[in-house]
């Protein structure tokens, strides 16, 4: 794989500041957005009041955990636009997330918001290996999802020509690649696995193909993940981070030099770490739930924005601001099972180091009894799809999971083909265990 490491000179300079500096500059930025957020929008006034703190309260930045949370729900109880901070012609982009159950949640942007969004998409860019003159080939989803217009506006401000792709249609995705021989590529993980079947159906060999980095994110991946990805293409796999009520894409991103966490772009979004059961907030190191609060956002502002991402936060390395670790899951996704507490991406872990296995997976949660139990379903690879191999495949895996998660699990290896695909984010849990 080709150095990517990016010239200083082309950093941002905050990227590589002193820590005084970072935490000077946050400070006053923490000060104009919380009272931003009091002034503007009846919410936070009143929940400020009813817990007896006021923006003045804020001397120092530890003085943010005396401020209340902000959940997701608060932005479907003020559906659509309740928590928006500027007058409604002030707002030029609104995105939503479907979500699963009630109604959408909406975030709006200003123009200032769009233009930050766009430097700090740039600039995570820059740290995956991309730079000014190259060609990046933008298969998240366009729409209301925040992916696509993110991404595609983050690549514009880099300077680079955006391919806007969008998701679906593998095959149409592989003959771009083959035909406009981008250098970069960002897509959910999952989705990338999709595009190497679609290599592989064509007759192609990835290793062949012109890129040289891919920029993943949108839903938790492992390092195993990375690795197996990483070999497939000869190129660099980097992980992106972010959600809609904070910015989108690019709230956090790895350097491709270290490929150690993801720093973090703490000029803009300021990371807290809680005990997700007592809202305390913890030491750096220490894991828990990642809490943010907008500094510069205009349009909606967010303080100490419940992510229910787990994760905990790491000194800086490549860059002075700091670095959260990969995610682990969401605690929505934490599967507990007989009192074990289970995330989809430790079983990625174990069917990566499962010889005779594809890179696909989905888990079902069913009732055994009383009890919860789980059940994986993995794949062949092609040269290991005969019925011995498989049964030996799952053996393996059945054991692997025992001896690393803790946990019993029934394990089905099917034919190549068999494990559903992601369209984008994939759905790792299906849950039965009301329908036995
Ligand atoms: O998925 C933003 C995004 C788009 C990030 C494209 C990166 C690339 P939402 O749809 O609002 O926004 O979902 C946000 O997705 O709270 C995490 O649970 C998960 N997530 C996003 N990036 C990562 C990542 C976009 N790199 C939710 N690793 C977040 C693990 C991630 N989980």
């Amino acid at each position: 794989m080709k150095d990517l490491t990016p010239n200083k000179a082309d950093l941002d300079p905050i990227e590589i500041a002193s820590i005084d500096e970072i935490r000077g500059l946050q400070l006053e930025r923490l000060k104009w957005s919380v009272r931003h957020a009091y002034d503007n929008v009846p919410m936070y006034k009143q929940r400020f009041d009813d817990a007896g703190v006021h923006p003045d309260d804020l001397k120092t930045l530890a003085d943010l955990a005396k401020f209340p949370f902000t959940y997701k729900n608060d932005l479907r109880d003020n559906y659509p636009f309740g928590l928006f901070a500027v007058p409604k012609e002030q707002i030029i982009r609104l995105h939503a997330s479907s979500g699963t159950t009630g109604k959408p949640t909406v975030v709006g942007y200003t123009k200032n918001d769009i233009d930050v969004w766009a430097d700090v998409l740039a600039r995570s860019l820059r740290a995956s290996g991309l730079r000014a003159g190259n060609t990046v080939h933008n298969a998240y989803g366009y729409g209301l999802f925040t992916g696509g217009l993110g991404a595609h506006y983050g690549i514009e401000r880099l300077g680079a020509t955006v391919v806007p792709m969008g998701g679906g249609q593998t095959e149409k995705q592989v003959g771009l690649i083959q035909d406009f021989k981008p250098d970069g590529i960002m897509v959910t993980p999952s989705y990338m696995l999709n595009i190497l079947e679609g290599f592989h159906k064509a007759g192609l060999d990835p290793r062949e193909s012109s890129l040289s980095v891919g920029v993943f994110g949108a839903e938790p991946w492992t390092n195993a993940m990375r690795l197996e990805v990483e070999a497939a293409f000869d190129m660099h796999a980097v992980d992106i981070y972010g959600l809609s009520e904070i910015m989108g894409p690019g709230v956090a991103n790895e350097c491709v030099e270290t490929k150690d966490g993801l720093h973090v772009w703490e000029d803009h979004f300021y990371p807290e770490i809680i005990n997700p059961a007592t809202g305390e907030v913890v030491e750096d190191g220490e894991q828990g739930e990642l809490v943010f609060t907008t500094l510069t956002k205009e349009g909606l502002p967010m303080i100490r924005y419940r992510t229910r991402d787990l994760t905990r936060l790491l000194p800086g390395s490549a860059r002075s601001m700091r670095r959260m670790e990969k995610i682990t899951g969401r605690s929505d996704d934490m599967i507990i099972l007989r009192g074990v507490n289970v995330f989809p991406t430790q079983i990625e872990e174990q069917v990566m180091a499962t010889g005779g296995l594809a890179p696909y997976f989905q888990i079902e949660l069913y009732k055994a009894g009383r009890m919860d139990a789980m059940r994986v379903y993995a794949e062949a690879t092609p040269d290991a799809a005969d019925s011995l191999s498989k049964t030996a495949s799952a053996r393996m895996l059945t054991k692997h999971i025992k001896d690393m998660v803790g946990v019993s699990t029934e394990v089905i290896v099917g034919d190549p083909g068999q494990v559903e695909r992601s369209q984008g984010k994939a759905v790792r849990v299906i849950d039965n265990r009301d329908k036995e």
